[in-house]
């Protein structure tokens, strides 16, 4: 899912693995110029990012970049390399500060899904209710 305000600026391809959340007024930039030539030349790389990862407020993911499953990007960050599996970068350059638990995303484990639930079968209720 990508949020209000991000730029994707997608000259080459960007994947999206599912579960995964890009946040408001981050930047996923697939493309850069050669400065090293005369006629600066476009270079376009794919961005990847696999299932499960969450990149951050106004977080900068350059191209090329592959961010492999379960991954964060902190707020305001920059990922220029790949980012690792479960690990929680920050900074710029995106520097690993620890690892996250797979358990993070199991929703069984989670004390509110119940809650979720009863409210997701009201929601239904209220719009049956609605309908002719
Ligand atoms: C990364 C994040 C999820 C926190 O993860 P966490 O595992 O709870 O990490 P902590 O808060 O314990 O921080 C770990 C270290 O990283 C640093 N850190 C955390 N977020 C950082 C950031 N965005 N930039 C720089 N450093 C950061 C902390 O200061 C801490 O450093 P220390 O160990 O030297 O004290 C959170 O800081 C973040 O960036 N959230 C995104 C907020 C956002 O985008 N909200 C809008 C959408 S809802």
């Amino acid at each position: 899912m990508l949020a209000a305000g991000v730029n994707c600026y997608n000259v080459a391809l960007v994947r999206l693995g599912s579960g995964s959340i890009v946040s408001q007024g981050a930047y996923l930039c697939t493309a850069s110029h050669d400065v090293h030539k005369p006629d600066f030349p476009l270079l376009a790389r794919p961005i990847t990012i696999a299932a499960d990862c969450w990149i951050a407020s106004e977080a900068f993911v350059g191209p090329g970049v592959t961010i492999d499953e379960g991954a964060v990007l902190a707020a305001r960050a920059v990922a220029m390399r790949d980012l690792d599996a479960w690990t929680i970068y920050v900074g710029n350059p995106a520097k690993p500060v620890r690892k996250r638990s797979h358990n993070a995303l199991d929703l069984a484990a989670c004390p509110t899904r119940k809650t979720v639930g009863v409210l997701g079968a009201r929601l239904e209720d209220y719009i049956g209710s609605q309908r002719p």
